[in-house]
């Protein structure tokens, strides 16, 4: 097992057309099974920076490592198949299939990745361990087979987190996705992506505009502290 969810030293990333680097982060380091909360103003680079985490954007230079490996190293296929075995993304918009079932949502990475299906279905069928995140996450059994078109944002939100959650990948990253919910239901969700990634033994980087949502997780940190561009009003 690798000692590291997450290894940066020296990355640089600019957008094309852009003058000034988006990223210039010198060092971050996110240890197996840490749980980090990384928090920045809107147009700090936040969804930048796991983009490139999640092998979607590669860095100008520098390194790079997430749970051992060089992403951009790998060709577009093995990439997308390394992610669907060890990454779960939750997105801001949430990403789901409209016309699928939340049930199906969930599973959906699984039939992608035999690797995550073995994992999930331990101790239990697919559907069965789906059922019980979603059990977990506070989504009624007779919304689990309804369209996730029809279900509320709060709803939507639950089926994004156990889809990222299934299979135990060994690393979670979470861009911003309560920002449509208000503030109690904002600390409730995070409280049970901690419980849950505690229990699975998954590293999380969670990441918000808002650091008072900061409470419970192992560590704090924001991009200014972090990226030299953003220190820099890059
Ligand atoms: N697809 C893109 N093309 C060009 N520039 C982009 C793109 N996405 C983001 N940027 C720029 O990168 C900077 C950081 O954006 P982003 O990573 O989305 O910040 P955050 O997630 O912290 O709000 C912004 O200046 C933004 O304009
Ligand atoms: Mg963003």
């Amino acid at each position: 097992m690798p000692g590291h969810a997450i290894e940066i030293t020296d990355l640089a990333f600019h957008w094309p057309g852009h003058a000034v680097p988006c990223l210039d982060i010198p060092r971050l380091v996110v240890a197996a099974g840490e749980r980090l909360f990384l928090h920045g103003p809107s147009g700090s680079g936040k969804s930048t920076l796991l983009n490139l985490i999640g092998g979607v954007l590669r860095p100008d230079c520098g390194r790079l490592r997430v749970l051992g490996h060089d992403l951009s190293a790998l060709a577009p296929h093995a990439r997308d198949r390394w992610r669907a075995d060890h990454l779960g993304f939750i997105f801001q918009q949430f990403n789901l299939l409209p016309w699928m079932s939340a049930l199906d949502n969930v599973t959906l990475p699984c039939t992608f990745s035999p690797r995550r299906a073995a994992e999930a279905t331990r101790n239990a069928s697919l559907d069965d361990e789906a059922g019980r995140l979603l059990t977990r996450l506070g989504l009624p059994e007779s919304h689990w087979r309804q369209p996730a078109r029809r279900l509320s944002v709060g709803q939507q939100q639950r089926v994004a987190a156990a889809r990222a959650l299934l299979g135990r990948p060994e690393l979670i990253v979470a861009d911003e996705p309560t920002s449509a919910l208000d503030a109690e239901l904002q600390q409730a969700f995070i409280d049970l992506l901690l419980q849950e990634t505690a229990a699975s033994g998954s590293a999380l980087v969670f990441v918000s505009h808002d650091r008072r949502l900061a409470a419970h997780f192992d560590r704090c940190t924001g991009m200014t502290e972090i990226n030299r561009a953003a220190a820099h009003g890059g």
